[in-house]
């Protein structure tokens, strides 16, 4: 495979050798005399001695080079119709100043702020401050509820929460106060401050004496410069969705964050110092910690922060505009977006409309791009249009098509080929190595490259259990698949309770746990279902306590998720079952019933008690009736 191939050997073959070079593009205030901790597998550390910051290497160095004046970020917000770009002395100028008024509520290196933002401005600043001053960021999407953020506050324990007055989703407007109150009353582990941005048109009252307003406090603020941090201390705290309700904090270090993320821009994402790149994702999410905010600004190119959808605000329209307006060379988004530009244009008029001429790539990744959606966006956009597969663990891409190094063939449904450092392995069940085309659970070999989850925030015992014990030597991605005879990976899902609604990452369990609290349910399994637009949807399957009836129940229960959870969940399926099939250890049968809700031929597990249960519920799984959508 040329270029590709030989970089990929190197990086497995002398991984040391291979980052070292890669680290060459970071600015160390201590450069890396020893590049791999591997002294206690199968915990590893990458640049165990070296000293950086985060936020000088984002914006610092680019100006110090001479890029002050070029554009850094440019905020693009069509739900307000504001329009504002920050060269790099402004965006650097911005977070030296918020890092002062941080150190100025007492925010220290090693305290953590907890980020509850829309997509404006001050989140990417808040979050590059805190690297400033080696304060660590927790972002919580603004789509979840009170109890979410609660849980994540509990979990991480933030000195401080910066938030604003409200989030503006087309259809409505997200009020954020009342809902950090409600999260802070719940909470066990309240913060000493919040401080509220408040949006131009949307000024709310601060009544409590924690709260401080944002522009004012930028009033006063001094600049701060950046503090050396260890290249292994936490960047970030990002939380993620495992199969229990507890989500994962997933913890990022600076060191080896920086070395991959700058490697990724120029050889996957082809992108240059000056040039801009896209990512439509939201900083709630890892695409947006990565590739909104972290690795454009640290390869010193521009990147855009964009407040709207891809349909609605107000057309189908809205990404080609965004593009053609800022000459964006590459876009990062998810299937699902294109999956509703297409149903809504399904001849992609609007592209008339727009020069997007500059538009070099399409990437994307979340979820499973199918082959009938490749096809379009290829045909419409006539460029390279790349799957590429990575999780919120690994911060940066498993496999992708290297469009910087050399652009491989496409087979359409595989996101192509292993990156460096990602020794990508195929097991079965009992840790033995599936043969090519075969399908087993996709592992990657320890260490994992740089850039990877160190651990779980306050949890490594948890760390090893969830990711490294099922196969020692080897971390568990959580997905299924193949590796074919050329050497192309193919993902054919997750094979436990994650789910993936509209490229949002959810927790079968944490529904089911909100589920289970109604006093009518005796029961509860929720699964993910085939979703033609949104590529998965939950299902609850709940059983009714004796003497408990039907009415209303659905409609309650969608509430319910909708309070507890966040309207991101977007949880509407609902059926009652007479029961739920069990082994004879009592645990339901969840990947069974998927099955047969997919529409496959489920083989009937051994250890099932009753059949005749199964039997029942396959009219309700393979129908469309619910009793609530
Ligand atoms: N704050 C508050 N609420 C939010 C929110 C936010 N940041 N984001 C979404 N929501 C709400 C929506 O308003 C919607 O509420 P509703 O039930 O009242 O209509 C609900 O959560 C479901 O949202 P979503 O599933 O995103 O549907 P949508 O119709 O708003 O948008 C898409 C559909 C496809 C445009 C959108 O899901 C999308 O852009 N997905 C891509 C996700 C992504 O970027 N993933 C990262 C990997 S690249
Ligand atoms: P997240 O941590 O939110 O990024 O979600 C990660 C999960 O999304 C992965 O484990 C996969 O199940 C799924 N996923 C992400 N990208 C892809 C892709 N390109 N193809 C198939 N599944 C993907």
């Amino acid at each position: 495979m040329g270029a590709y191939s030989d970089v990929y050997d190197a990086s497995l073959a002398v991984p040391e050798a291979f980052w070292a070079e890669a680290a060459l593009a970071v600015d160390w205030t201590r450069p890396p005399t020893r590049v791999l901790d591997d002294d206690r597998p199968p915990f590893y550390r990458w640049f165990p001695d070296a000293e950086l910051n985060t936020c000088a290497n984002a914006l610092d160095r680019h100006v110090v080079a001479g890029r002050g004046e070029q554009p850094a970020l440019i905020y693009d917000s069509p739900v307000t119709g504001v329009k504002k770009t920050y060269s790099y002395a402004e965006l650097l100028d911005e977070v030296a100043r918020f890092a002062g008024a941080l150190r100025g509520l007492g925010v220290e290196r090693g305290d953590r702020v907890v980020v509850y933002l829309p997509m404006i401005p001050q989140a990417v600043i808040t979050m590059l401050a805190c690297a400033r001053i080696g304060a660590v960021h927790s972002v919580v999407f603004g789509g979840f509820a009170p109890h979410e953020l609660a849980v994540r506050i509990d979990d991480v324990r933030p000195k401080l929460i910066v938030t604003a007055s409200c989030g503006i989703e087309p259809s409505r407007v997200v009020e954020y106060l009342p809902m950090i109150e409600d999260a802070i009353a719940l909470a066990a582990h309240p913060p000493m401050h919040c401080v509220v941005v408040q949006r131009d048109g949307y000024h709310r009252e601060i009544a409590h004496y924690r709260d401080r307003d944002y522009d004012e406090l930028m009033e006063t603020a001094e600049p701060v410069d950046p503090v050396p941090v260890a290249a292994t201390d936490p960047l970030y705290v990002l939380y993620t969705s495992g199969t229990t309700g507890k989500p994962k904090g997933i913890v990022r270090d600076n060191g080896g964050h920086a070395v991959a993320l700058l490697w990724t821009m120029r050889n996957i994402y082809d992108i240059k110092p000056g040039e801009v790149f896209w990512a439509a994702s939201d900083v709630g999410w890892v695409v947006g910690h990565s590739y909104i905010v972290y690795a454009p600004l640290l390869a010193g190119a521009t990147t855009v922060l964009y407040e709207g959808k891809p349909v609605g605000t107000p057309d189908p329209g809205a990404f080609w505009r965004v593009i053609a307006e800022h000459n964006v060379k590459a876009l990062f988004t998810a299937p699902t977006a294109i999956r509703v530009i297409r149903k809504e244009d399904p001849d992609a008029a609007h592209l008339n409309w727009h020069d997007v001429s500059g538009l070099k790539y399409l990437f994307v990744a979340g979820e499973r791009l199918d082959p009938d959606t490749y096809h379009w966006a290829c045909e419409k956009l006539g460029i390279p249009v790349i799957d590429h597969w990575w999780q919120t663990e690994t911060g940066w891409p498993i496999a992708a098509n290297p469009m910087g190094l050399q652009q491989l063939p496409v087979k359409a449904g595989s996101p192509t080929v292993p990156m460096p450092g990602y020794d990508v392995r195929i097991l079965h069940d009992d840790g033995t190595a599936c043969r090519p085309g075969e399908e087993g659970a996709i592992c990657i070999k320890l260490p994992m490259p740089p850039g990877t989850l160190a651990t779980l925030w306050d949890a490594e015992d948890r760390f090893a259990a969830s990711y490294l014990s099922e196969h020692p030597g080897y971390y568990l991605t959580g997905d299924g698949g193949r590796i074919d005879q050329d050497g192309y990976l193919w993902v054919m899902g997750r094979t436990d309770d994650v789910i993936n609604v509209a490229g949002h990452r959810l927790s079968t369990g944490a529904i089911e746990e909100v589920l289970a609290t109604h006093p009518s349910v005796a029961e509860c399994a929720v699964i993910g279902v085939a979703d033609e637009i949104k590529g998965q949807a939950a299902r609850g399957l709940v059983v009714l306590k004796d003497g408990a009836t039907a009415d209303g129940l659905a409609q309650d229960l969608v509430t319910m998720v909708r309070d507890e959870i966040g309207a991101v969940a977007a949880f509407r399926l609902v059926n009652v079952v007479p029961a739920l099939p069990k082994t004879r250890s009592g645990k339901i049968l969840r990947k069974t019933l998927r099955g047969i809700a997919a529409g496959h031929n489920e083989p009937i597990p051994s250890t099932i008690e009753d059949a005749s249960v199964l039997d029942a519920l396959r009219p309700i799984l393979t129908g469309e009736d619910y009793n609530y959508s």
